[in-house]
This record gives structure tokens, C-alpha cells and sequence, in this order.
């Protein structure tokens, strides 16, 4: 349905591009023409996705950052803009995840989750919406989110992921007001669950989880990755000018079903629990 050059022209600076789904919007994107702008801690999935990019004949560059460290995140911004020129969208997919009984957090796990999710999408949100403010060019910010957060229900067992995540839709909605005057657009998508091995490797307990969780679903199978991506393009792109300060869901209507994703964590006995953390406290 898209035309191969929808994003020509455009320059688009995504958190967490090199794994999941970061890595399949920015494949997507290239491949709609627009050059992407990678970042992320670890330089070799970055180095991966790039050199991806640029054999299918698309431009993309990166820079190794930690979104909850300010400096690095105007430094890649930087970085950006000299390599790219104008930066005219960001991608804020960058985030950090697991399963965890809440009592048995240390104030640093929530703060780990907190610092990438909220506070590295402020960063990054700020650093490029000052440079479009001053130079009063037109932006547009793509956040990643969740289910459990948009549909303001949270989730057990993933609660610094819903504070934060739902932290990060009070900005979409909020900026989407106060920057609309600068034309900048704030949207989001929060999609359901798609197989990734950031996500399935902390999140997923077992393979009887998994089965579970697509035997409880309602369209029976998880999402795909260029269902997602098509989603994004679609959101980034000049058809959408007049969607602002919104949160698309994307799940197959799995939160529908049932609010609260990791709520049937319940059925984990203790003994599971225990065995999990102890093998965790090992490695
Ligand atoms: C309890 C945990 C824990 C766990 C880490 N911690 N894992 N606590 N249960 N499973 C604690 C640590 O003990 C430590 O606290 C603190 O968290 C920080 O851990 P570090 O490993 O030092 O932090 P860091 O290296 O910064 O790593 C951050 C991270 C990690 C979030 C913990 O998982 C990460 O890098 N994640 C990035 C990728 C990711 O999470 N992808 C999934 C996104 S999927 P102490 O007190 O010991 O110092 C997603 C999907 C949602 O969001 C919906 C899915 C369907
Ligand atoms: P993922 O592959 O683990 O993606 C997370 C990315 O964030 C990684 O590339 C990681 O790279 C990067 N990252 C983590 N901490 C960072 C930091 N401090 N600074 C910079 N980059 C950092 O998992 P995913 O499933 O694709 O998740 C992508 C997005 O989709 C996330 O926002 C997630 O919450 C959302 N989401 C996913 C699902 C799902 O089912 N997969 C469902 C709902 C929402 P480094 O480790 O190299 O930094």
C-alpha cells in the first residue's frame, strides 16, 4: 500500500535500533527511502543493522549511547546531524524489561527500568525538540510503549515497566498539546506482544508461558514484526499530520481480553519464583 519512496527525504534518529523490533522499523523505513540514525549501548547490533541498511542500498549510520545519560544523548544527536544533516523524527523504542515479584525489587532495579524507559525518552525527546524549536522546523516523535500502559490498567510483575511506560504516554499526551505551536507531533504505539529476544528472553518464564499466552489470545498468534513497522511508517509519515497526541494499540485486541499482560503470572507457584531468582542470584 506504500509507495517505496513515502520517507525520502526524511532523517529518522531511532533508540534501540539494532535488535527487535527497533531494528525491524529501521529496516522499514530505510526501505521506504527515509536514512536512519542508530543508537543503542552495544555497537555490534548497531554496526549489524547499518551495514543491513546500506547493502539493501539505504543510508544509516549510528553512534553508542546510553539514552539515560544526557550528554551521550546530545552527543549522538550531534553525531546525527552532522552525518544526516536535518533530524526530522525520533523513534523513542529504547527500553528495559523483566519479570520480577514487586517486594522483591532493590530500589536500584527500579530504577534501571525507570532511568532507560522515562527518563531516556525525555532525554532524547528534549535534545531534538530544542534543535527543531530554535531553527523552527516542523518534528515528529514516535514513542514506544505498551498495552498495559495505554490501556492505564499496569501490569504485576512488570510494575517499573508500566510506571514508566505510562510516565512516557503522559508525555505523549502532554507535549502533543504544548508543542503542536512548534509542529511538532507526539504520538505512540503500543503494541501487544511480538516476538523479539530482548523481550521473550526476560519476560517469557517458560514455553509453557509462551503457549499460554497465544492459547489465551484472542486472534491465536503474536504479532509480526512488519505489521509494527508498517504501523510506524504510517504514523512518521505526511498521511498522519493531523494524528497528534495519540496512542495506537496494536495487539490483535489481546488487552481486551484481559487487562493487566503479566497478570497471569499468578499461576507460577512460589517454588517456581525461587528457583528462577536463585538461578538468577548464580549467574
Ligand atoms: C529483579 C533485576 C532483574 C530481574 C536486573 N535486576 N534483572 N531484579 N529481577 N530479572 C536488577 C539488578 O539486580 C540490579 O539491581 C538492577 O536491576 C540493574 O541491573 P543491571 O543488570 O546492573 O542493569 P543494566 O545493565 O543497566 O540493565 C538494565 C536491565 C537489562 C533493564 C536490567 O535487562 C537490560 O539491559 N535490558 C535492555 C533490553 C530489554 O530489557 N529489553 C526488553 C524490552 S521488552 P541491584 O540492586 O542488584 O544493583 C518490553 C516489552 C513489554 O519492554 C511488553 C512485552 C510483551
Ligand atoms: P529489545 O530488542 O530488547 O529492544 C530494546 C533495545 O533498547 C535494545 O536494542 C537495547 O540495546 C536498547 N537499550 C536498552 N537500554 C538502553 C539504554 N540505556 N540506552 C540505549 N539503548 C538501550 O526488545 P524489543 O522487544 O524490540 O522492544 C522494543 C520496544 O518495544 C521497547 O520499547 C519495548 O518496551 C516495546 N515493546 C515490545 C513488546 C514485545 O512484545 N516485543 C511489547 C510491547 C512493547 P542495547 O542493549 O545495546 O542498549
Amino acid at each position: 500500500m506504500f509507495q517505496q519512496d513515502m520517507m525520502k527525504g526524511r532523517a529518522i534518529f531511532i533508540t534501540g535500533g539494532g535488535t527487535g523490533l527497533g531494528r525491524s522499523m529501521a529496516l522499514r523505513l530505510a526501505g521506504l527511502g527515509a536514512r536512519l540514525f542508530l543508537v543503542g549501548r552495544r555497537e555490534e547490533p548497531l554496526r549489524d543493522v547499518c551495514a543491513e541498511i546500506r547493502a539493501a542500498g539505504g543510508a544509516a549510520s549510528f553512534a553508542t549511547c546510553d539514552v539515560r545519560d544526557y550528554a551521550a544523548v546530545e552527543a549522538a544527536a550531534s553525531a546525527a546531524e552532522k552525518e544526516f544533516g536535518r533530524i526530522d523524527s525520533l523513534i523513542n523504542n529504547a527500553a528495559g524489561n523483566f519479570i520480577a515479584r514487586t517486594e522483591k525489587l532493590s530500589p536500584n532495579a527500579f530504577n534501571a527500568v525507570i532511568s532507560i524507559v522515562l527518563n531516556g525518552t525525555f532525554h532524547c525527546t528534549q535534545a531534538f525538540a530544542r534543535r527543531w524549536i530554535a531553527a523552527k522546523q516542523p518534528g515528529n516523535i514516535l514513542n514506544i510503549s505498551t498495552t498495559y500502559a495505554a490501556a492505564n490498567c499496569g501490569s504485576g510483575f512488570t510494575v517499573p515497566s508500566a510506571c514508566a511506560k505510562a510516565g512516557v504516554l503522559a508525555m505523549t499526551t502532554s507535549l502533543a498539546v504544548e508543542w503542536a505551536k512548534y509542529r511538532i507531533r507526539v504520538n505512540a504505539i503500543a503494541p501487544g506482544p511480538f516476538p523479539t529476544e530482548g523481550a521473550w528472553s526476560r519476560l517469557m518464564p517458560s514455553k509453557q508461558f509462551e503457549q499460554h499466552a497465544l492459547d489465551s489470545h484472542p486472534m491465536k498468534r503474536f504479532g509480526r514484526h512488519e505489521e509494527l513497522a508498517n504501523l510506524a511508517a504510517f504514523l512518521l509519515s505526511d498521511m498522519a499530520e493531523y494524528i497528534n497526541g495519540e496512542c495506537v494499540v496494536i495487539d490483535g485486541a489481546q488487552w481486551l481480553r484481559g487487562a493487566g499482560e503479566f497478570n497471569d503470572l499468578l499461576e507460577i507457584p512460589e517454588s517456581v519464583w525461587e528457583q528462577m531468582e536463585s538461578a538468577r542470584a548464580k549467574k
